[in-house]
């Protein structure tokens, strides 16, 4: 973190802040500091100690910590298709209330965003109606393999999505020829759904006739998941494609993941929220809301997860979040579809998981700021530092967030966390420099833009 009085930048336009945030704990994914953060046009322009009076508007933080906003790379929001369930303007709504001030959306909608015109009909709905910053995966399947290369170009888009294994909607590259096309094909990260698709045609039958949704993790195994993290990693070293295994849900994947760094192969994997929360218990409690793809298992995988990331395997960590009603969930296992919300609750987990001792706040902002920016090479984002864009969020770290359904923004309005008190809370999101939500209240209109990334065109024609 830079710490400065005063920039150059700022000082030729003194006494024209337009928001200062004053007093502060700052912090970042290497330490903390009690500062100023002067914001002029929806940058941070200094971070030091300044004048209340060189600024239009102050915000007293002598109580709060002030973070990046979250970078959640990992949401699907509905939108085309299946927009009783969620759609973008819900879903960034639910995300800037839970700190996170720029969203990657999922390409499995309906249709699935598979061509620039798909990709381009998304960032035409979002424009004027997202609470926070966009952009929208582009999906891998057999038909646009050769256009891959130009489809990750794209402006608004980070790169391409693939399933290897199957989940909501028809997206699906599963046999191994296909997927080295596709790896070949661009040279951005690409996020992996990661399950064998194959070994799960074969176990269906397990469930196929009705089961107890705890069965779940046992239709879709560890084994299912190991394999194809496997297979991915081979087709890493042969194809050098920068890789991103998503939702890592096994201990048999860590030692894995683990060798492929060692062994400097382009390699970074995600954890969510949930798998770091949930275990075989949640069956019991709240059956088919707790099931998602890769499945919540076992207490002792959860424990291995949280080692792996104590041990700094983990770069990022996403929320997942995968919205379905109410009704949907209550179909019979397995006809109830997998996923759950997750995009507002993303921070305040993990700021309860720092409040019980599990993890550092830097570490958090690495996970869900700085290392999403890094990774996707995002523009002017992730960091607190001058001439970043000015999208913050404050936490009362005293506080606490009552998980309740008056507080949850997302149009499937459950949560698989309701009924739980959870330390620390949000009282401010600032998105460009404007608090959306202050106060704990939402307020002001959305404000979302495009997100820009380094090393590509950002101009929409
Ligand atoms: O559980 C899941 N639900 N996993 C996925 O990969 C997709 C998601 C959804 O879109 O519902």
């Amino acid at each position: 973190m830079q710490f400065v009085r005063l920039s150059e930048y700022a000082r030729g336009m003194s006494g024209v802040f337009d928001l200062l945030i004053k007093n502060g704990t700052v912090v970042s994914g290497s330490g903390r500091k009690q500062c100023d953060i002067a914001i002029r046009r929806g940058k941070i322009v200094a971070v030091g100690s300044f004048q209340p009076a060189d600024a239009a508007e102050v915000i007293e933080a002598s109580h709060l910590h002030v973070l990046p906003g979250v970078i959640d790379t990992q949401v699907h929001f509905r939108e085309p298709g299946m927009e009783h369930k969620e759609d973008i303007e819900s879903g960034t709504r639910a995300a800037v209330c839970g700190g996170v001030t720029t969203i990657f959306e999922m390409p499995n909608t309906k249709p699935a965003t598979t061509t620039a015109e798909a990709l381009r009909d998304k960032l035409d709905r979002a424009s004027g109606r997202a609470w926070c910053h966009y952009a929208f995966f582009v999906g891998a399947c057999a038909e646009n393999i050769e256009q891959l290369d130009q489809l990750e170009q794209l402006p608004g888009t980070p790169g391409i999505k693939l399933f290897m294994g199957s989940s909501t909607g028809s997206l699906l590259v599963e046999q191994t020829d296909l997927v080295r096309e596709v790896m070949k094909h661009g040279k951005r990260p690409m996020p992996v759904h990661s399950e064998d698709e194959a070994r799960l045609r074969d176990r269906w039958h397990l469930v196929e006739n009705g089961a107890h949704p705890r069965e779940h993790f046992v239709w879709r195994d560890a084994e299912t998941a190991r394999m194809n993290t496997e297979r991915l990693l081979q087709l890493v070293h042969e194809t050098r494609r920068p890789t991103h295994v998503l939702h890592i849900s096994t201990a048999e994947e860590l030692p894995l993941l683990k060798e492929a760094k060692r062994n400097r192969l382009p390699v970074t994997c995600e954890v969510t929220p949930n798998h770091l929360t949930f275990n075989e218990e949640d069956y019991e409690r709240i059956g088919s809301k707790v099931q998602m793809n890769p499945p919540v298992r076992t207490e002792s995988t959860r424990l291995a997860l949280w080692h792996a990331v104590k041990q700094g395997l983990f770069d990022v960590i996403g929320s997942d979040h995968a919205p379905h009603t109410e009704e949907e969930k209550a179909k019979p296992y397995p006809q109830s579809p997998s996923g759950m919300p997750g995009v507002q609750t993303l921070l305040p987990v993990m700021l309860d998981w720092f409040a019980r001792g599990e993890i550092e706040l830097e570490k958090v902002v690495q996970l869900t700021s700085e290392n999403p920016a890094k990774l996707y090479q995002i523009k002017d984002k992730g960091f607190i530092s001058p001439g970043m864009d000015a999208d913050l969020v404050l936490v009362d770290l005293k506080g606490k967030q009552d998980v309740t359904r008056d507080w949850l923004e997302s149009k499937c309005g459950w949560s698989p966390l309701e009924g739980r008190t959870l330390q620390g809370k949000i009282t401010h999101t600032l998105v460009k420099g404007k608090a959306i939500v202050s106060d704990s209240t939402l307020v002001g209109e959305p404000s979302g833009e495009m997100v820009r990334f380094e090393g590509k065109d950002n101009e929409l024609s």
